[in-house]
């Protein structure tokens, strides 16, 4: 899941491409590169690790030419040095990918007893390799990448530029994203239209085995039987670009506090205050009362938005949830049967795994409905109703506004599910509704315990591992909890249901073992407070997230409480999210961690 751009523009471009590469870095920053045509002649500058490393070396080698292409790397094939860094080049081409060539291992034996030379340890290389064989043997350009792109298996998006070609580029996508931009007498590619935001809101997204090729005049797109096919061109609003941290020292922080914001901007999207009901934006292409099962796949955080989903389905819905992550999903080969609901939640829509369980249940027959953070994805475009959470561009690597958005569309949706299936009545749904609309409120109450956060992470900084506990609904968030926490601040955390611990995990406990305990006051508070109880017998170091009168009422010995406002608990997922992600950003600064782009990880991951 690297990211890509190219530009064919009217002055040098290179630092036009480091400005999109920028926008990329979400993607993967293990290493960028840069290359330009100048006078028809090739040239590149690569270096590793951020991109202001490229950026440097720029400055004291600068890289002229109207024509170039840039890439920011998520290391797949190849360790993250200069070496294995994009654009890869022949004499005769540069190309820049995001994905992984399967059967490149294959190809690279052919091309080595064909006599090539491979420079890097990457899989990309054997694509120019190929492309340059095929403009040896005398093909054009474009007929060199329509004969090596059949040949090449796996996800990925590429492009090229051409030795004496500075009015050409060309594109290719195949399970990766890729956007076409277009300028006035400009041209453009790039991963997504945010990396293009500032030089055009003109865009076509390529479909999966198009080609596009590109001269400052527009471009020719082929499909992957390679007749001209036209794809739609779309303005992408301005709003959907603003990425800014504000006044804050990182983007995770300020999406944290833009939570009540967003959440409540997504909650008004699905509810009709005047009648106090659910009012889903789209149209259903089927019918809740008449489904047996729903499937719900998804990965990492949104996975666990998933998992919170399914107490919530099973509960008000009594429609029975078969949850999993999608890389395992998709190999699981499950028997799925027609017309059932099949359910994908991903903030970027781009997830490989996701995407290809979605694809899986298509061909099962069953309905896709995704809940996506990027409308113009993949997977909205491939489902067959999208449910949009409305969080805005999120930057920070580690998901937060996205997730809490993505259990307000899933609680929303599993009211509607209640009602339309009968186990809901009116009365009760309206009730669900006045405490969906009251979590942003809760939200912003809840941030007011950053303080206090801010301190107990000086603690939790000094910790080896840290162990999560949560019973129902704050199960999930307790494996949040503790994705969150070793994910930026790289401290080891598990998140286990509390009533699992005496099988086996409670052997951890000891004094120097922080124990965050989530414990809404619901029904099953006390269960959840008869386990803190076994935990402060063998001198657990607690740390209890509750209401101020569930706290008292535990009677526990704390080590510390972060006080929670007074909630129905249905929503206490949502609104517990805040102190959960509050304490692994803190932690992670105290500890001087790169918050925002946490090492060996990016934002979109459109590799499996
Ligand atoms: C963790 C995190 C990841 C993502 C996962 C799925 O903070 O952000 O676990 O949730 O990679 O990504 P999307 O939602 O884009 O499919």
């Amino acid at each position: 899941m690297c990211g890509i751009v190219g530009i064919l523009g009217r002055g040098p471009v290179a630092a036009q491409v480091v400005d999109a590469l920028k926008r990329l870095e979400y993607r993967g920053y293990d290493s960028a590169g840069v290359a330009t045509l100048d006078g028809g002649r090739l040239d590149r500058r690569r270096a590793e690790g951020k991109l202001r490393n490229l950026e440097e070396k720029l400055a004291v080698t600068p890289l002229a030419g109207a024509s170039g292409i840039g890439h920011t790397r998520w290391a797949t094939h190849g360790r993250p040095n200069e070496t294995n860094a994009h654009p890869h080049a022949t004499a005769r081409i540069a190309v820049v990918h995001n994905g992984i060539i399967e059967n490149f291992r294959e190809l690279k034996a052919e091309l080595v007893a064909d006599g090539a030379y491979f420079e890097s340890e990457t899989d990309t290389e054997v694509v120019a390799q190929l492309v340059s064989r095929e403009l040896e043997r005398g093909r054009s350009p474009a007929e060199a990448v329509a004969t090596v792109l059949p040949r090449l298996k796996g996800a990925f998006a590429l492009a090229f530029l051409f030795t004496g070609e500075d009015d050409l580029m060309i594109g290719a996508r195949h399970g990766a994203p890729l956007a076409v931009g277009y300028g006035q007498g400009e041209m453009y590619l790039g991963s997504d239209a945010l990396a293009l935001a500032p030089f055009t809101d003109s865009i076509t997204y390529l479909d999966d085995g198009d080609w596009a090729v590109l001269t400052r005049a527009g471009a020719t797109i082929h499909d992957h039987g390679g007749g001209v096919v036209t794809r739609p061109r779309q303005q992408i609003a301005q709003s959907a670009f603003i990425a800014d941290k504000g006044n804050h020292r990182h983007f995770m922080a300020k999406e944290i506090h833009e939570q009540p914001e967003v959440v409540g901007r997504t909650i008004a999207h699905y509810v009709d205050l005047a009648t106090g009901r659910v009012k889903l934006p789209t149209a259903l292409p089927f019918d809740f009362a008449k489904l047996r099962r729903l499937v719900i796949s998804s990965c990492g955080t949104a996975y666990y938005a998933g998992l919170v989903a399914k107490y919530w389905f099973e509960r008000l819905a009594r429609l029975a949830v078969d949850i999993d992550v999608a890389s395992e999903f998709r190999y699981r080969e499950m028997p799925l049967d027609e017309g059932e609901l099949a359910l994908f939640i991903s903030q970027s829509g781009e997830t490989a795994d996701t995407l290809a369980s979605l694809r899986y249940a298509k061909g099962e027959k069953q309905h896709i409905l995704s809940i996506v953070n990027v409308p113009t994805s993949t997977i909205a475009r491939e489902s067959d109703v999208v449910m949009p959470t409305l969080a805005g561009p999120e930057i920070g690597v580690a998901s937060t506004k996205a997730f809490t958005c993505q259990l307000a569309v899933l609680l929303a949706l599993a009211i509607a599910a209640g009602r339309a299936r009968g186990t809901l009545s009116e009365a009760e749904e309206q009730r669900l509704v006045a405490s969906l609309v009251a979590v942003p409120g809760a939200m912003a109450d809840s941030l007011s315990s950053e303080r206090e956060i801010e301190h107990l992470a000086r603690e939790l900084a000094k910790a080896r591992d840290v162990l999560y506990l949560g019973r129902g609904p704050a199960f999930p968030l307790a494996l949040e909890g503790a994705l969150k926490l070793k994910e930026i601040s790289y401290i080891h955390a598990e998140g286990y249901a509390a009533g699992e611990l005496k099988h086996g995990p409670i052997a951890l406990i000891d004094e120097a073992m922080p124990v965050i305990v989530l414990a809404p006051h619901d029904a099953v508070f006390d269960k959840t407070v008869s386990n803190v109880q076994e935990v402060a017998a063998r001198g657990g170091k607690i740390i209890l997230i509750g209401e101020e009168r569930a706290v008292e009422e535990a009677g526990v010995a704390t080590f510390a409480a972060i006080g929670m406002p007074a909630l129905d608990p249905v929503i206490a997922p949502i609104v517990y999210a805040v102190p959960v992600q509050l304490l692994a950003y803190h932690t992670a600064v105290v500890m001087g961690k790169d918050v925002d782009q946490p090492r060996n990880l990016a934002k979109s991951v459109t590799v499996e």
